[in-house]
């Protein structure tokens, strides 16, 4: 592979904003400071007004994910090109056990999925459903495998939700081989309860998705979540935090040193409960969970993104299409497919929402949208980071470039944005994976198949 110089550009880490030349070795950073000759370089790259940043890291997406009786409708191709395209070079997805069987079974079924599809580099977390007799060992299993992380779900009886018990002990589990638990912290008996009064009484329009689903019930399950990860010695990082009332309890237990941390969405910072009221059943649009809150969450969750109470911004993109999926609950809000798009549109969101509003500051957008999940995931400094030895994952980041979000013209494989209509100024330009130009100017230079599983290290050190 060539090597390729990046010239004149800002270099853009969670630590510092330095003007420097990027060297690229084959796959890896070689060099990285201001005046590197352009002699020897197979390829100069001319970043000049660019932002030279490290590629982004999603953590949480789920491509073919199946769903409620149907499958997310991005594949390991389709999903990654797009995330290429807003300048995330690196997800982790999530592959699910089913239950009753081994988890390297689902690891095999996750592995099938990406092989020849992916664009760009990705792990793999596991989510949990069956303990059994080997469940334990099996996490011990993933650990090895690189699946350095395990997702538990409170929510969603008889169909993902774990008991207390299992949660303990998966946590405890952790505790021992340096695993990290996921969870989705919602009490899904108490929301069961809610959703069949509501059923009862002939309420089944998207918007008593939301309504069915308090932030009470999410706080008390984040609180149960942090309670259960303290007492087994454990760190618990909870997924797509919604809601001011979950904030609280992380922030509490943050305060009194307890390794609790969280990760929120692009759609509870820029969008509330009004969408679900859409008329025409365009509500189903924007039902997954936890579902979105009343507008008033939303500056308390940029305040705890501000002061680390949160720490990392995902996107949770599990897009179902319109016309096709999200119609199968016309009739019954419970029926329709839980999720909404979004791989592509995160660092584009959160930049002109976080940094150009006076939000994020540079290095704290770069810090929750690649550094601190990289970190968090046992990726670092692999990815994340901009320095030698790390790999050539590196957006060139135009802030000067106006975009507008349209199903008309993402690469996501869904027929609606859920930010339809928001112009954002901040757009990547041209981004690299393990030193390859995969996205220049609005052109797809990759392939799929190049993409690579990554082994996490447990441990990532977040915590240590
Ligand atoms: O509604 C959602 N969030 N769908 C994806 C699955 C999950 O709970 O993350
Ligand atoms: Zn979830
Ligand atoms: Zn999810």
């Amino acid at each position: 592979m060539p090597n390729t110089l990046i010239q004149n550009g800002t270099v853009v880490t969670a630590r510092d904003t330095v003007r420097a030349d990027v060297l690229i070795e084959g796959e890896r950073i070689r060099e990285v400071r201001s005046g590197l000759p352009a002699d020897g370089a197979d390829r100069v790259i001319d970043a000049t007004g660019l932002y030279v940043m490290p590629g982004g890291v999603d953590a949480h997406t789920h491509l073919d994910m199946p769903f409620g009786g149907t499958t997310s409708a991005d594949d390991f191709e389709t999903g990654t090109r797009a995330a290429a395209f807003g300048g995330t070079t690196t997800i982790v997805d999530f592959a699910i056990q089913a239950r009753g069987t081994r988890m390297r079974d689902a690891l095999d079924t996750w592995w099938k999925k990406a092989e020849g599809r992916a664009c760009t580099d990705f792990g793999l977390h596991m989510i949990v459903t069956d303990l059994g007799h080997a469940g334990l060992e099996d996490m011990d299993d993933m650990v090895r495998e690189g699946v350095a992380s395990f997702k538990l779900f409170m929510a969603y009886p008889n169909v993902l939700m774990v008991d207390d018990a299992t949660i303990f002990k998966a946590l405890s589990q952790t505790a021992k081989n340096g695993a990290l638990i996921c969870m989705h912290a919602e009490n899904g008996s108490v929301i069961d309860v809610i959703v069949a009064r509501a059923l009862a009484e002939g309420k089944t329009a998207p918007i008593y998705h939301a309504l069915t689903r308090p932030p009470r019930a999410e706080a008390e399950a984040v609180h149960r979540a942090i309670a259960m990860a303290e007492i087994a010695g454990a760190p618990v990082y909870i997924v797509h935090l919604s809601s001011e009332d979950a904030l609280h309890e992380v922030r509490e237990a943050r305060d009194r040193g307890v390794p609790a941390f969280a990760e929120t969405c692009p759609q509870y910072l820029l969008l509330s409960i009004e969408e679900l009221e859409r008329p025409n059943f365009e509500g189903a649009k924007y039902v997954f969970t936890p579902p979105l809150r009343p507008k008033n969450h939303q500056p308390k969750l940029w305040d705890g993104l501000k002061d680390d109470h949160l720490q990392v911004v995902s996107t949770d993109h599990c897009p179902f299409c319109f016309a096709d999926q999200k119609i199968l609950g016309k009739d019954d809000f419970t029926k329709i497919p839980n999720g909404g798009p979004g791989i592509e549109n995160r660092l584009q969101l959160l930049y002109h929402y976080g940094v150009n509003q006076g939000q994020l500051s540079l290095n704290r957008f770069v810090e929750i949208t690649s550094t601190a999940p990289a970190r968090i995931f046992g990726m670092y400094p692999r990815k994340g980071e901009i320095a030698p030895g790390s790999d050539a994952d590196l957006v060139l980041w135009d802030p000067a470039s106006d975009y507008l979000i349209s199903a008309a013209t993402h690469h996501m494989r869904v027929d609606y944005s859920m930010f339809e209509g928001f112009r954002v100024r901040g757009n990547a330009r041209t981004v690299l994976s393990r030193g390859e130009v995969i996205v220049d100017g609005g052109q797809f230079l990759g392939r799929p198949g190049r993409g690579q599983y990554l082994k996490r290290a447990a441990r990532g050190g977040a915590w240590q």
